[in-house]
């Protein structure tokens, strides 16, 4: 199993290299290098990230593979390849702008691979399957890179999107990272505990990213983090924040994001979620619902008083409801 592991990063690493060089000399890639342009990433930033290309043919990935000396069964256990019931191979990454996915020591271990031209046959994005390498639920994309960070700034800045992570590394914000293809899970918050317990969320400015947050809150807020967020305006994520503004413009949302309960107020009252008796109701029960998960004692109260407040309402009412909601485990 280990001679395994072993032959699987090994030809990780080099299908990494192979589309890497691909990207910056084939001639067949010329559209994929003038999409990275047109994305503002320049050569250095590609190789720093050893960005690459899948080619669009399973001819040359094949060729390269058997010139190799690699075994069909190997591509197949990396999900690079899937077994056609007709006993050939058909391969999963195809013109695709290809992101290496690194375990905590800088091995590659998975794929991501981006839609050069919209094509809604298929993903945006595809990733690796999970293999024996890869468990999507314990791997947080550059984290690799960011343990320093995320101890100079003692927090972590925890994006929607690999691109946002990698525009925030090249804008010397070296604190962020990104989940893969899957909300936040109660692994990442027992990994990223190590390293700090504040987290400042930065998802797109969407619905989408809007649960997204409140999913990472209940999972961080239950490992003792305290948790903030940084509001963008509407549709943005922080990679098209920061092509519009600039660094600066991003640094001073950082500067200004909000406690997640002063957060999920501002984003109720913009939303009509405050706006009756009704509503109101609903709100702080949904309020009561996240401040139960909170781990800890002291926090959860400063919080239950605060949104108390906030709400206008009783302190001792909603202390109940929170541990109404914690009785009943919902
Ligand atoms: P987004 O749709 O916000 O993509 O999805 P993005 O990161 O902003 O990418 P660009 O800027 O359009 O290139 C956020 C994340 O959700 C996952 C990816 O990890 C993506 O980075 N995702 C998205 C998928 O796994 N599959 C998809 O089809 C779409
Ligand atoms: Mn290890
Ligand atoms: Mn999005
Ligand atoms: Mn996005
Ligand atoms: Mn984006």
């Amino acid at each position: 199993a280990r001679r395994d592991r072993g032959r699987l990063l090994d030809l990780h690493r080099e299908v990494s290299r192979f589309f890497h060089s691909l990207l910056l000399k084939s001639p067949d890639a010329a559209h994929a290098r003038e999409y990275l342009k047109s994305r503002g990433f320049g050569k250095e930033m590609a190789e720093r990230w050893e960005i690459g290309w899948a080619p669009e043919s399973a001819r040359t990935f094949l060729d390269w593979a058997r010139e190799k000396g690699v075994r069909g069964r190997d591509l197949v256990n990396s999900g690079l390849a899937i077994q056609r019931d007709s006993g050939g191979l058909y391969i999963r990454f195809r013109d695709r702008l290809m992101f290496p996915i690194r375990n905590d020591h800088g091995d590659v271990i998975a794929f991501s691979g981006r839609q050069l031209r919209e094509d809604p046959r298929s993903g945006k994005y595809i990733n690796s399957p999970e293999t024996t390498l890869f468990k999507k639920s314990n791997v947080l994309f550059a984290l690799d890179r960011s343990r320093k960070g995320i101890m100079n700034e003692k927090a972590v800045l925890l994006c929607e999107g690999q691109i946002d992570a990698i525009a925030c590394h090249e804008q010397g914000i070296e604190n962020a990272i990104a989940p893969l293809g899957t909300a936040f899970t109660p692994q990442h918050a027992k990994i990223l505990k190590r390293y700090t317990k504040q987290a400042l969320l930065c998802f797109d400015a969407d619905s989408a990213g809007y649960t997204a947050a409140e999913r990472a809150f209940r999972e961080l807020a239950g490992e003792d983090f305290s948790v903030r967020v940084v509001r963008m305006p509407p549709g943005e994520d922080p990679d098209s924040f920061m092509q519009k503004n600039g660094t600066d413009a991003f640094r001073a949302l950082l500067g200004e994001a909000l406690n997640f309960f002063d957060f999920k107020i501002e984003h109720a009252k913009s939303n009509g979620g405050l706006s009756g008796p009704q509503e109101r109701a609903a709100f702080t029960r949904d309020c009561a619902e996240l401040l139960s998960v909170v781990s800890d004692a002291v926090s959860r109260d400063a919080m239950i008083n605060h949104v108390a407040t906030r709400l206008r309402t009783g302190v001792p009412e909603l202390r109940s409801a929170v541990a109404d909601v914690a009785r009943k485990g919902a």
